[in-house]
């Protein structure tokens, strides 16, 4: 009974429906398990998660909140044994704190936080390294890892690279410029072929308040990245996330974060060499020549596609000699031309308009204000660009584009030809000579998402494609080891089409090319971030991010407070739990390999 075979498609499953509904569902003849939840223990100490009494110190012990990148980092080279990473890419105080919320004119309104509720928020970011273990055929933490660890957003960090150290980099509480506290909106990252863990910070305008000093100079390079926009009140309780008392605080986020998770003491370092932007994400593949090429998205309307190929090489003997690496290299931004070209342009002080001409005096300038480094040298503006996924099996590179409602009709161009871009589109890439590390390639759109039964979308799923397998505003992707690309997606809202996000399959070779089946979706209100697959193919994870959650614009599916009659209550169903954004667990019931 599967329907996939006769169209020449790399994946066998009965596909999910489509839909929207209080839970999870996954493709038949599948498992997918709640591995860790929100305020789950880390630690042997760590407390029961109270949501009730809430506190900083029992959240540093504890799963943060919102789920988005998932990695697996084998230990002794196992696929049942390994490290899952988890960043915690930001916090929904609506759905985490009881009675702070009262609904207005349809809106929902939330109470102003206190320093309790702001440390809370502050410990619930970051990133999670823990254990985990199959034992009996199901995967558990193992809290007595001694390799487990929280990241917050006050873990002490390391600037490294060609900022460190610069003027512009340096506040009140850290005279050097090398000293960070804390990472920001972690959305998605990677690991590196010599096994860190790599966040990327995405959205840090969201954290700061207050203007900067009249004519201050970091005026225009805030405004390019929409600094302050004040969505958390955490600057109203810290000065350094308050423009009017501290302002260079914001030219310390934005960066590429790695840490060493060999060592649970170790210093975080954020790799500036990688550029400065809204970091969507930083997958990594080793090029013939062990040059280590990452693909980067700066996720933002009519922003650019980036990758950073490092100077040294990687030696796959030698872990330690490879732990720096990421400190030089080049930065290279896209232009997708419209004969199907793409060239890549170094992002390089002193060359082309990189000058101080116009106001660059070093490499450091150009990486902090690597956005108007890109707009001068005329990269191709993007509907935001978020995971870019190396396939080392057929030698592509596939880039998920969200959205980009704002396009208009003079603006569209070929690498993004629809206006009012609502659903989004995958971009394949075919580096030269399937080289990574090479400056030029080839492109062509692979997909571009939305309905296909509504002709106005102008969707390219092939016809085999069902009612239930198109997606719009694909984010999160992976590809597996055998090859296949997994498209999560953000967005798909069930008041507009009654489905919701969930995980497609997408086949890219073949007759089957463009074809795409569910395999997973998720509980109301959720997006699907994620996707990770063991290196035997076996597991598959994927992170359920704000369950419950409707925005600001909140009924019918969030409700104001867990305490009265949220739309679901996943994963406990239990009515004194609120809603937990959580990592499942995808296993096949024969122990067989996914999507197979
Ligand atoms: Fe955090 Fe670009 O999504
Ligand atoms: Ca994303
Ligand atoms: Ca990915
Ligand atoms: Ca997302």
């Amino acid at each position: 009974a599967n329907n996939s075979a006769s169209s020449g498609s790399a994946f066998s499953f009965v596909e999910v429906e489509a839909g929207v509904d209080e839970t999870h569902h996954v493709a038949d003849g599948y498992d997918a398990d709640v591995l860790l939840r929100w305020g789950d223990g880390l630690f042997p100490d760590s407390p029961a998660f109270d949501p009730k009494n809430q506190s900083a110190e029992a959240q540093r012990r504890q799963f943060g909140y919102n789920n988005d990148y998932v990695g697996f980092i084998p230990l002794d080279g196992s696929s049942e044994h390994g490290l899952l990473v988890v960043n915690h890419e930001y916090t929904n105080e609506h759905l985490m704190f009881p009675g702070i919320v009262s609904v207005a004119e349809g809106k929902l309104k939330v109470a102003p936080a206190d320093l309790s509720r702001v440390d809370i928020e502050m410990a619930a970011h970051g990133g999670t390294i823990v254990e985990i273990r199959k034992v009996d055929g199901k995967w558990q933490p193992v809290r007595e890892g001694k390799l487990n660890r929280r990241i917050t957003s006050t873990t002490p960090m390391q600037l490294s690279g060609p900022v460190a150290g610069h003027d512009r980099v340096k506040t009140k509480d850290d005279l050097t410029g090398k000293q960070v506290l804390g990472t920001l909106n972690n959305c998605a990252g990677g690991v590196t072929p010599w096994g860190t863990y790599v966040m990327a910070e995405e959205n840090f305008h969201g954290y700061f308040l207050g203007q900067l000093p009249e004519g201050h100079p970091e005026a225009a390079n805030y405004k390019r990245y929409g600094v302050p926009e004040g969505t958390y009140e955490w600057g109203n309780f810290y000065d350094r996330f308050d423009l009017s008392k501290e302002s260079n605080e914001p030219n310390r986020f934005g960066w590429i974060v790695e840490v060493d998770v060999n060592d649970p003491n170790s210093v975080p370092k954020k790799r500036t060499a990688l550029g400065r932007f809204k970091h969507e994400g930083a997958e990594s593949i080793v090029a013939r020549d062990g040059r280590v090429v990452f693909y980067l998205g700066d996720d933002e309307r009519f922003d650019y596609v980036y990758k950073f190929v490092t100077s040294g090489t990687f030696n796959p003997n030698d872990r330690a000699a490879n732990m720096d690496l990421l400190d030089s290299g080049t930065l290279y931004v896209a232009k997708f031309e419209a004969d199907g070209t793409l060239n890549w342009l170094p992002v390089v002080f002193g060359e082309g308009p990189l000058t101080a001409a116009n106001g660059f005096n070093s490499q450091a300038d150009v990486l902090i204000e690597t956005r108007r480094a890109a707009d001068l040298l005329g990269a191709t503006k993007m509907d935001r660009p978020e995971d870019i996924q190396p396939n080392g099996v057929n030698g592509k590179v596939y880039v998920m584009l969200t959205n980009n409602t704002k396009r208009k009709d003079e603006q569209t161009d070929a690498a993004n030809p629809r206006a009012k871009n609502a659903f989004g589109h995958i971009i394949e890439i075919a580096e030269t000579d399937g080289d990574f590390a090479a400056t030029k390639g080839k492109w062509e759109v692979l997909l571009k998402c939305g309905d296909p039964s509504v002709a106005a979308v102008g969707a390219s799923f092939s016809t085999d494609t069902t009612r239930n397998g198109w997606f719009g505003m694909p984010d999160n992707c992976a590809v597996d080891s055998a090859g296949r690309l997994w498209v999560a997606t953000d967005g798909n809202n069930p008041k507009d089409t009654g489905r919701t996000d969930g995980l497609w399959a997408v086949d890219v070779d073949g007759e089957a090319r463009a074809t795409s089946k569910l395999f997973f979706r998720v509980p109301v209100g959720a997006e699907m971030c994620g996707p990770l697959f063991t290196p035997d193919d076996r597991t598959a994870f994927v992170a359920v991010q704000h369950p419950g959650d409707g925005g600001t614009d909140w009924a019918p599916f969030g409700r104001p407070s867990y305490y009265e009659d949220l739309s679901t209550r996943w994963p406990d169903f239990k009515n004194d739990m609120p809603v937990r954004p959580a990592v499942v667990v995808i296993t096949k019931k024969d122990g067989g390999k996914i999507g197979v």
